[in-house]
């Protein structure tokens, strides 16, 4: 990742200026950074920064960490990181260092990460409030925790230690759910490039093409566009689409099967969440179609419902209403759709929920409820729309021709002051669109 720029360092103050004042005075923010992890051996996978950090900071380096103690007289933001060292750095890459920290990455304060816990003792001190998501970040919890207990134990002749401590989430997560211009663009920017990475892979594949070749041309190009998977891609051909999580991408594809894939390329960690189903030979068939048609209605029902004030919770709602109905009318199942929902039988086809909230996670943060009620639409929310029909190979009871279909229609979608904004309109749904497409 490049380096912020002057507008990028100006959005990640303002982004912290909002979290200093929700944490509040005489509190502080502990945000650890993710940590290389091993892969095999000695090699390791490729490093993600934890997404809290990324969001605060913009610092892509491991075993670093970020503290915020509102109201403090030498500085507010304190970055520890990684210090500078030459043999390192010629091995593993550029480190900034803690003097990057300050000019670069705009910290009023940084030291290196070995001398953390020398001034964590100072940072809690006298502070009432510790907000750290305790359990996310084990290799920290007992160090935390031990500086806590130290300042206890000296508590009779000096500061106090903070006596609540509390999940970071309450804050920062409610905070992330609300997608700022910035963040609009980046998000943009990746639906966009994973729009045309399922144009491209429509258009690549064949009877006879492989999964993993059809993989291939949607991660070339993502790679091309400077961006990584957000996740790891399904692609499935046949009955593989029957299996929701499905990543071993290694079959054949066949004449007259369809295939589903579910991709999204990440853009400075900012990730799409794409699913389409298209037919291996171009043409849907006559039962492909049948469900498609289901599902497509059942989300373009979905997306209408992403509007503000309205209740999150709807679009699940009437996916799901639409998508029972289609199976009564399809035979897959027989009788009152109200109730058939109610006794939950159109689980048998439809598992799982329509969609997700999405940023720097796939699976994003932000609660769903307030209160226990579905909370309403905000402009600035991101969600996907992802309905979906699954009919299992040898599923008693059902017409065969339906056997091994799977079907899933994702996009990812804007919540505004007006209507919902598809930003991954850039990839066909519609059967005719689809079929033209792979013709051309
Ligand atoms: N690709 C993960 C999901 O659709 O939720
Ligand atoms: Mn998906
Ligand atoms: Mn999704």
């Amino acid at each position: 990742m490049p380096a912020p720029t002057a507008a990028e360092v100006a959005e990640y103050a303002a982004r912290r200026a909002r979290l200093l004042a929700a944490i509040g005075p005489n509190n502080v923010a502990i945000v650890p950074s993710a940590r290389e992890v091993i892969r095999n051996r000695d090699a390791h996978y490729r490093f993600r920064q934890d997404s809290d950090f990324l969001y605060l900071s913009g610092f892509n380096e491991p075993d670093s960490m970020l503290v915020l103690v509102p109201g403090r007289k030498e500085g507010e933001f304190l970055m520890f990181v990684r210090a500078r060292d030459a043999a390192r750095e010629i091995w593993d890459g550029r480190r900034a260092g803690p003097e990057g920290a300050v000019s670069v990455f705009g910290a009023d304060q940084a030291f290196v990460i070995g001398d953390f816990e020398k001034h964590l003792h100072d940072l809690l001190a006298g502070r009432g409030r510790l907000f750290f998501t305790l359990g996310e970040h084990p290799e920290w919890d007992g160090k935390i925790a031990a500086v806590v207990r130290e300042i206890r134990e000296v508590s009779r002749r000096g500061a106090s230690a903070p006596t609540d401590f509390v999940a970071l989430e309450t804050t920062l997560h409610e905070q992330r759910l609300i997608k700022t211009e910035a963040e609009l663009a980046l998000i943009r920017h990746a639906c966009t490039v994973s729009a045309a990475a399922h144009v491209r892979a429509m258009r690549a594949t064949r009877p006879g093409s492989w999964e993993w070749a059809v993989a291939a041309e949607i991660h070339h190009e993502f790679e091309r566009n400077g961006m990584e998977c957000g996740y790891g891609s399904i692609v499935g051909g046949g009955d593989n689409a029957c299996i929701l999580h499905y990543k071993e991408n290694e079959s054949q594809l066949r004449d007259g099967d369809l295939l589903l894939i579910d991709a999204g390329g990440e853009y400075r960690g900012y990730t799409a969440d794409i699913t389409r189903t298209f037919p291996v030979n171009g043409r849907y068939s006559g039962a492909q179609k049948e469900v498609y048609e289901v599902v497509l209605a059942a989300q373009l029902a979905a997306i209408a419902e992403l509007t503000a004030g309205n209740a999150s919770s709807r679009p699940h709602e009437v996916a799901t209403k639409a998508l029972t109905e289609g199976m009564v009318a399809l035979g897959l199942l027989k009788g009152d759709v109200a109730t058939l929902i109610e006794e939950g039988k159109h689980r048998q086809f439809y598992m799982h929920g329509t969609g997700h909230w999405l940023g720097l996670d796939v699976h994003d943060v932000g609660r769903y409820k307030l209160e226990g009620e579905a909370r309403p639409f905000q402009p600035g929310m991101v969600m996907t729309v992802e309905p979906g029909l699954y009919i299992a190979p040898g599923t008693e009871g059902v017409d065969p021709r339906f056997h091994g279909i799977g079907i899933r229609i994702e996009d990812d979608v804007l919540v505004t002051g007006g209507a919902p904004e598809v930003l991954t309109f850039g990839v066909p749904k519609a059967v005719a669109d689809v079929e033209a497409l792979m013709r051309g």
